[in-house]
């Protein structure tokens, strides 16, 4: 089992370029089953999850290919089954639903796995499916849906605001016969990404980026060129590591509009950030830690609010704050694994509810620790650059799933890091 050896104390300091989005990867992946022609997607991070997206491609029957960053999707799909071993491994690949049964009227789809971040259930996807008509059963650990006749357009108003669902009845709606009207959307940039592919390919859409989202269905989409759209939490992830660490870093390709949330709460926290352009029109953002970090408390919330994903990292910067803050989880009810971990750093903080209270340290002090999930491992890679002394993290393939190349990057920036 491979481990991080994490040597503290180093201040992160340089730039780096910041991969394509992962959560906007894997659905754009599977946009590639809703079309016989070729899906170019260019910017695309390498990682274990995105590399398992196109092996389920692959079992799909497409034909996939993946280099230096372009990944091409093309083919019609011959197979209808997601199975087991492949969507147990990564929840997203629930993703496959909408496209197949839209394109191909039939999906079966095993219950996913993913991050154990909570019991993080399907009734979403499953709703939408049969707003816009499909005929769904679970039976024997599989969503089973069918559409012999073709989807048909409709409302659909989730109860909860989700991502996933959100995607996959986005994807759905585009082959259905009629128009479609998502109410209570998810608004992430990620779904903004999605849809401007989808139009690429043909798709008509409206209203993405807010909360209603407009789909009038066409007969079929084409093949179409995509850049995915910069990873706004990795961003925010090496902003976290820069300011915790009396850092200064530039983060090229990261754009600012989409972490405005994160923004509003570093600018309290006493953080320098600004955005620009370069002279090739390529956003970025530079970061200054302050010279005390007062502490802040938050609440995670769909976007635009807090990210639940930078909930983990902003924990390990408040863990060094002056101060008490509270941090609030609202979106996954089993989100502080890392919280274990951090105190074993010799971090201060308690649990009560969705609520951890987090009192700051002068400083943390490396320790032997557990990649929990995907932003718990980061968090602590965050903290054991921050901490004096060596952290040796085990079970990081959690952090391949999200992080391209992540030690020779922050290699770049004065981090020591080894995989032993
Ligand atoms: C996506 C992201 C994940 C992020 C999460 C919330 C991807 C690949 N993953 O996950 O990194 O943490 O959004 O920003 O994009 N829910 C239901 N029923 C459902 C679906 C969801 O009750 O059918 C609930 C979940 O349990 C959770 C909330 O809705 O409490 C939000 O989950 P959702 O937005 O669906 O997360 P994902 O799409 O799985």
């Amino acid at each position: 089992m491979e481990q991080l050896q994490v040597q503290g104390a180093q201040s992160l300091t340089g730039a780096i370029t910041v991969s394509g989005a992962k959560n906007a990867a894997l659905p754009l992946i599977c946009a590639g089953l809703m079309t016989d022609e070729t899906l170019t997607l260019t910017n695309m991070p390498d990682l274990s999850d995105t590399r398992l997206m196109a092996d389920l491609m692959v079992n799909h029957g497409l034909a996939v290919q993946f280099d230096d960053q372009v990944m091409t999707l093309g083919g019609a799909a011959t197979e209808f089954d997601a199975p087991y071993d492949l969507v147990s491994k990564m929840r997203a690949s629930i993703l496959v639903l909408g496209p197949l049964v839209a394109r191909y009227g039939e999906a079966r789809v095993s219950l996913p796995g993913g991050c154990a971040i909570g019991s993080r259930p399907v009734d979403l996807h499953i709703k939408a499916m049969q707003s816009l008509g499909a005929i769904v059963e679970l039976a024997d650990g599989y969503i089973q849906a069918r559409a012999p006749e073709g989807l048909t357009g409709g409302d659909i108003s989730f109860a909860t605001v989700s991502v996933g669902a959100t995607e996959n009845a986005v994807m759905a709606a585009c082959l259905a016969a009629g128009t479609s009207t998502i109410h209570n959307a998810a608004q992430e940039p990620e779904i903004s990404d999605l849809c401007e592919c989808l139009i690429a390919m043909g798709a008509q859409i409206s209203g993405h980026g807010t909360s209603t989202i407009i789909i009038e269905g066409v007969t079929a989409l084409h093949g179409a060129t995509h850049e995915v759209v910069a990873d706004r939490i990795e961003a925010g992830s090496f902003i976290i590591g820069a300011a915790m660490t009396g850092g200064t870093l530039r983060l090229r390709k990261a754009r600012l509009d989409h972490l405005t949330a994160l923004q509003e709460v570093l600018v309290k926290v006493g953080v320098t950030l600004e955005s620009g352009e370069s002279e090739t029109g390529e956003p970025f953002i530079n970061v200054k830690a302050p010279a005390a970090i007062k502490a802040v408390d938050v609440e995670t919330a769909p976007y635009p609010g807090f990210p639940t994903d930078l909930q983990a990292q902003y924990m390990a910067l408040m863990s060094v704050a002056d101060g008490t803050a509270r941090i609030s989880e609202t979106i996954f009810e089993n989100r502080f694994m890392h919280v274990p971990e951090l105190v074993r750093m010799g971090a201060d903080i308690t649990i009560e509810g969705g609520v951890a209270i987090v009192t700051g340290k002068a400083s943390l002090q490396g320790a032997p620790v557990r990649a929990t999930d995907l932003r718990a491992s980061i968090s602590l890679v965050l903290a054991a650059m921050a901490a004096s002394g060596t952290t040796t993290i085990s079970e990081i393939y959690h952090l391949d799933r999200g992080y391209a190349q992540l030690e020779a990057r922050l290699k770049t920036c004065g981090a020591h890091l080894v995989r032993c």
